[in-house]
Formats: C-alpha cells, structure tokens, sequence
C-alpha cells in the first residue's frame, strides 16, 4: 500500500511534474551524465537494477538500449510520476515495472533481489536523516558485490558551479536538503551506511551546478 509520508516531488512542486522532464533535458546536460551513468553500471544479462526515486522512468529506455536482459524495477512516491514513468516505457516497448510508495526494504520485499541499484537526482531533495535512511536501506537489500550508483549534485567545488547551484536548484528545492550534497556529504554519508570503496567516479559540470556520479559496494 501506497505510504503517505511527505517528499518533494520530481520538479520541486506537484504543478511543475508535467514540465520535469523537459526541465532535466536543457538544465543537466542529462544525455551526457544519463549515458555516463549507465555506460559505468556496465549492466550484465542477469542483473537486476532497482532504481530508487525513478520519478519519472527516464533511465528505464536507457538501460534497455545498453542491456535488453537486464531487469529494471523503479519505485517512487509521486503517483503522476509514475504515470508518466509507465506510459514511457509503454511507449518505447520496453519491459520495466514500477511501484508507486516511498523506498524501504519491505516495499521491495516482493521483487527479485537487485544486484545493482540506482539513485538519480534524488538525495538532494531529501532531508540528511532521510539521505542516510535510503542509502542504509538500499544497502541491506543489495547482496554481497552489489553496485550502488548515484547521480546527483554531489560537492561544489568552484566558485562558479557554488553560484549556478545557488541561483537554480536551491532556489527551487530549497537550502535545507541541498547544501549537505553541495557541501560533499554523499561519500561520507555512503561510508556511513555501510559501501566500500565509495568515491566519485565522474562530475559534469551543468548551468545548474556540478552533477556527480558516485559508486559503491556492498562488502562482505
Ligand atoms: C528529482 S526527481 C528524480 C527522478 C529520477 N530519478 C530522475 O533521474 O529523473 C526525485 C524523485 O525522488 C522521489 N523521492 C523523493 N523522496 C523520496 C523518498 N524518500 N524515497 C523514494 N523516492 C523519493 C520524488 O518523488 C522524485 O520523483
């Protein structure tokens, strides 16, 4: 059953949901960190990748195109979202299946056990308790050897990327849940819940500030 705890949605607001895709599109440079994301999941035949926060499934059609065989599963709060989500892979015939609820290991008790999982754009728009809770709980479902990949505003680390960050994304989602990301907490906050060898593996520059693509796995 759907769980009713409050979230940000895709774009900040609910209004706004019908506009996120073309949004990410000319703010991100999203081909480019998209691409480089699933390019470094390396996604094999018998994977399964879980993708937390999937708002609106725009990973679903790439991983498709990179790996046919490798399962996606995508869960999300926001019900237009989904939606959205469903209708597209509808739309480019591509096998993907989505839960509407928050992340938990009990929301996904009932799919495959995933050997890689995702979070995308996603832990800049939570509060720190809730980054930690997610990256926690992704942790106890992955099995020994399994990848976690997030893309995010990660570290802002020049003077300009700071200023682009400050004027759009923090403008929109607000300073509370973005400056811990901008401040660098995601590699200590991975550590924290429990990956090895957790690092940033790629960082793009964009209008809307510096995009990090991070890595880590779940140890022995
Ligand atoms: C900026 S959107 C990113 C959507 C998608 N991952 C992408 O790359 O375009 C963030 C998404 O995280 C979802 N979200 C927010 N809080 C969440 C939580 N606690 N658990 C799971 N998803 C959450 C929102 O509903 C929203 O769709």
């Amino acid at each position: 059953m759907p769980e009713t705890r409050s979230y940000t949605p895709p774009a900040g607001h609910h209004f706004l949901t019908p506009l996120y895709d073309v949004g990410v599109r000319l703010s991100t440079r999203e081909t480019v960190w998209r691409s480089a994301l699933v390019e470094l999941m390396s996604p094999k035949d018998q994977d399964v990748l879980l993708d937390i926060g999937a708002g609106t499934g725009s990973l679903a059609p790439l991983l498709a195109r990179k790996n046919a065989a490798t399962r996606y599963f995508g869960i999300d709060p926001d019900r237009h979202a989904i939606d959205i989500a469903r209708k597209k892979a509808r739309r480019a015939g591509i096998k993907a299946e989505f839960a509407h609820e928050i992340f938990s290991a009990d929301a996904v008790a009932g799919w495959p056990a995933p050997s890689l999982a995702t979070l995308c754009l996603v832990l800049h728009q939570v509060p720190l308790d809730e980054k930690l809770r997610l990256l926690q709980e992704i942790h106890s479902v992955l099995p020994t050897g399994g990848r976690l990949y997030i893309a995010d505003y990660g570290k802002q680390s020049s003077w300009l990327m700071r200023k682009l960050f400050r004027a759009t994304i923090q403008k929109l989602d607000g300073i509370a849940d973005t400056q811990p990301n901008a401040d660098g907490v995601l590699v200590p906050l991975m550590i924290e819940a429990g990956f090895s060898g957790a690092r940033e593996l790629k960082r793009f520059n964009t209008i809307t500030g510096s995009i990090s693509i991070l890595c880590g796995v779940k140890g022995t």
